[in-house]
């Protein structure tokens, strides 16, 4: 049996991750927008991934008998002025879904949840990839992204994502 505290976090936390992956889509839809498929590519894949998040945190309140509550979707209002900002948005994102990982964790601690714990561990791994697979975009913006071949290179690198499925398994 959860507490109704960490029920109350686990269930903003979908609401979070399926805005993530509307973040994920808008950034997706602003570098198709612009004939950059790779980027566009790599954020549908990321997309997928914040679906997945969600529904493995639905599964956890079901498995343990505790009621999912879907909230409204906010759209997101980015307004990118450059190909590298989307990049930006994204890791600044990722930062603030650790922040909120960690505060179920934090209750799950306070409250001896062990089993709360336990399944977030992986969540908390995962975003230290979420975090410097963004970085990582970022910073081969900074080094290559500023001539059209450099730009051509990395968006066919992007290209090459393809979508696997979560390792954990509930
Ligand atoms: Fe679901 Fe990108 O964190």
């Amino acid at each position: 049996m959860l507490d109704k505290i960490i029920v109350e976090k686990i269930n903003k936390q979908i609401n979070f991750e399926f805005y993530s992956a509307y973040v994920y889509l808008d950034i997706s839809n602003y570098y198709a927008e612009n004939n950059l498929n790779g980027f566009a590519n790599w954020f549908k894949i990321q997309t997928q991934e914040e679906r997945d998040h969600a529904m493995l945190f639905m599964s956890y309140l079901q498995n343990n008998s505790a009621k999912v509550e879907l909230g409204d979707i906010k759209a997101p209002k980015f307004v990118y002025e450059d190909f590298r900002q989307p990049a930006i948005e994204a890791f600044e994102h990722e930062v603030k879904v650790t922040a909120a990982i960690h505060d179920i964790y934090g209750a799950a601690y306070e409250l001896k949840d062990f089993r709360t714990m336990q399944f977030l561990d992986w969540f908390v791994k995962e975003q230290s990839e979420e975090e410097k697979n963004t970085d990582d975009i970022i910073k081969r913006y900074d080094l290559f992204g500023h001539d059209a071949k450099g730009l051509y290179l990395i968006d066919s690198e992007l290209a090459s994502r393809v979508y696997t499925p979560p390792t954990l398994v509930i």
